[in-house]
């Protein structure tokens, strides 16, 4: 039977549509993928979508939708990015499908079951961003983490004994040094357990959108635990069919982003641990890709969209990039100059024309078949070089790729590229072309068989990075389906003498200022467009209490007003005290908010889009000199400022950084 190799992805929230920090993890993923099966190994490559949890069930809200809708939108805008990548993923789980509730509903069983899981009470500060508890102290206090505030949460729980598993996390991590990868992130991992572990809250009662808690359905189990879950649910863990369970699991590679090591690192195996389930073999984690200096996420709007970089470049240009540009494991940088500086260099210059010279000359030379290297005298030192050279490369890549250095792998095959490139220029075949005598023409048939055997051997190892151009210079060199080849069996010299090359055409035609301009203006196009993917046009405006007043000061013609006007609304930045539902009234919550002067009573109609509990702590925008008014018998005084977003639903304003309570909006 062969070896076998499951890896996977993050499963990615559907609170925003993909981009390439999405596409870095699965493409990579899908390299290391293909290069598995070429290696001949029965290989399981799975991703899908995380689709529940507050910030998601906000993230509908906010676009006017029912969850479940938003979900299945993102979800394929997702998949459909992978398929149009060709990406080879060979499932895609979702954690709202059926499958994977039965079965995070059976390792919760286990868990439980196992005693690992009981009943309490906790008040503590949460971060909705990362799903978290955090160690801040006070309402509206940062997250050590993000820095986004974090929401005081009272909740009566579910928790799981993750302190019962210090120890065993410990010992794992000393006898297993591979168990995380880079060391940097081992280290930072051994130290937060070594530092004490205390249980997790692993339910929310506080809404719905989640897996219900098997016997205690006021419960949905916490997101972390259902997205984790995934890894072995895709397998059919629970299902009653557990063939592929028993089959893949456990797997070789969980391939993550660095803000999630904790997750994957000690909860993940703790939780299996509880379970009794087998623990993952790798978990690899790599660093961000940067835009401007920044990490490219939704929330900070920085980002670029894999479909632009496709659509001018073609998606091996994207792949390429990013293997080779970012030094795995740490952060690194896009931008569309480097992208097309790299393009140009090593493929178009440097693959493009080792393929196109070479290939082109032995079709003028030798009627396109390829031609014998001489034994004799006409080899050249220069021409064992080259083989040296290859057999060199073969050793290197492979090590340096299946260590995870994919950007060192293609240096080093590059290098040979680069080498057998400055062959063709000191030996001039096309010099040698012109002479008939015997002497020439072997020289010539040594040369180009190098320089075809060099090309066969680069273009079969970069196959799993840049899929679609190998595979049409491997077609062109008249070998067939480059996917069949049996990478374990590479060597020097297995190019056969009198092959019949296939169709010469370009594969890397060169891209230049016009390449970048044109990717500039789709992504500009793009934020001034929808800021979700296949959002319809609004529906039907509902009237909400955000909606401006009509202006009655006599705007000018146009309908703008002068800065003297907009200074007339005195805004300010306020926190969240008091938050309570009004009697009788589903829409209206009642809120006492610290505008740093004084203490304010508003009445505000959000309570459909957002739980009393969650407010308190959190900083809001209040236009601060609104005439009071009264609704429901209750004084307002002051007026929260929220988008209305599709549908009406109101978007509570709010700050990245943190701003201190009073502080003047202008
Ligand atoms: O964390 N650079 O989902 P998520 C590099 N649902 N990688 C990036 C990136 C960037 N700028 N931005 C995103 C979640 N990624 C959870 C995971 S797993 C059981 C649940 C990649 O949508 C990277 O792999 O926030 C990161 O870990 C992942 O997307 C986070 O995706
Ligand atoms: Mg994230």
């Amino acid at each position: 039977m062969s070896r076998k190799f499951y890896l996977t992805t993050p499963i990615y929230y559907v609170n925003a549509r993909p981009h390439i920090g999405h596409a870095y993890t699965t493409i990579t993923c899908d390299a290391i993928a293909r290069r598995q099966r070429m290696l001949g190994a029965d290989t399981f490559f799975l991703t899908g979508t995380d689709e529940h949890g507050v910030h998601v069930e906000r993230a509908a809200v906010a676009a006017g939708k029912p969850p479940q809708q938003w979900a299945d939108e993102v979800s394929s805008a997702f998949r459909k990015l992978w398929d149009r990548l060709g990406l080879t993923y060979d499932d895609y789980i979702r954690t709202t499908s059926d499958r994977h509730k039965k079965g995070v509903q059976a390792l919760w069983r286990k868990i439980r079951d196992n005693g690992y899981i009981y009943k309490g009470s906790y008040t503590g500060q949460y971060c909705i961003y990362d799903e978290l508890y955090v160690d801040a102290v006070g309402p509206g206090a940062p997250c050590p983490e993000c820095g986004r505030p974090t929401e005081t949460v009272h909740e009566e729980n579910y928790f799981f004994k993750l302190s019962a598993f210090q120890d065993k996390l410990l010992r794992l991590y000393t006898e297993q040094p591979d168990f995380i990868r880079p060391d940097t992130r081992r280290n930072e991992v051994m130290s937060f357990v070594r530092s004490g572990l205390r249980d997790l809250s692993v339910s929310r009662s506080t809404f719905k959108w989640g897996v219900p808690v098997p016997d205690d359905p006021g419960h949905v189990v916490y997101v972390w635990l259902d997205a984790l879950s995934n890894y072995i649910t895709a397998l059919g863990y629970g299902s009653g069919d557990t063939s592929q369970y028993e089959k893949y699991w456990p797997a070789d590679l969980h391939m993550i982003g660095k803000e999630i090591v904790r997750f994957h690192c000690v909860y993940w195996p703790a939780f299996l641990m509880a379970a009794g389930l087998a623990l993952p073999k790798a978990i690899v984690a790599h660093g961000w890709l940067l835009f401007e200096e920044n990490k490219m996420s939704k929330s900070r709007g920085n980002i670029v969209r894999a479909e632009t970089i496709v659509e001018a470049m073609g998606s091996d240009a994207l792949r390429y990039f990013l293997l080779r540009e970012v030094v795995f494991g740490q952060d690194g940088s896009f931008s569309f100059d480097a992208l097309v500086q790299r393009y140009n260099a090593d493929l178009a210059n440097g693959l493009g024309n080792l393929a196109s010279r070479t290939l082109t000359m032995i079709s003028r030379y030798f009627r396109g078949e390829v031609p014998y290297p001489s034994q004799t005298a006409a080899r050249k030192a220069l021409d064992n070089e080259i083989a040296e050279g290859a057999r060199k490369t073969i050793a290197d890549f492979s090590a340096l790729f299946d260590q995870y250095q994919f950007s060192r792998a293609l240096e080093s095959a590059w290098s040979l590229v680069g080498a057998v490139n400055k062959y063709i220029v000191e030996t001039e075949p096309w010099t040698l072309g012109e002479q008939q005598d015997e002497m020439s023409r072997s020289r010539l048939g040594t040369i180009l068989y190098t320089s075809a055997e060099a090309l066969r051997i680069v273009t079969a190892l970069a196959h799993p990075v840049i899929p679609d151009s190998t595979a049409r210079i491997w077609a062109q060199l008249g070998l067939g389906e480059l996917k069949q080849f049996r990478l374990s069996d590479l060597n020097w010299g297995q190019l056969k003498l009198g092959t019949k090359l296939g169709t010469i055409e370009p594969v890397f035609p060169r891209a230049d200022k016009s390449t970048i301009a044109s990717m500039q203006k789709m992504e500009e196009q793009q934020r001034e467009g929808p800021a979700a993917p296949e959002q319809k046009p609004s529906a039907p405006a509902v009237e909400t209490a955000a909606a401006p007043p009509p202006n009655a000061a006599g705007p000018s013609l146009d309908g703008r007003i002068s800065i003297d006007d907009f200074a007339k609304v005195e805004m300010r930045v306020g926190q969240v005290k008091v938050a309570e539902k009004v009697k009788g009234a589903d829409k209206l919550l009642r809120l006492e908010v610290d505008i740093g002067s004084e203490v304010r009573q508003v009445v505000a109609g959000i309570a459909e889009s957002y739980a009393p509990e969650t407010l308190v702590g959190r900083k809001v925008v209040i236009v601060a000199n609104l005439a009071p008014r009264k609704l429901r018998g209750l004084e307002s005084n002051g007026m929260i400022v929220a988008a209305s977003a599709e549908g009406g639903k109101p978007v509570l304003c709010s700050f990245l950084e943190d701003v201190p309570v009073g502080t003047r909006l202008k």
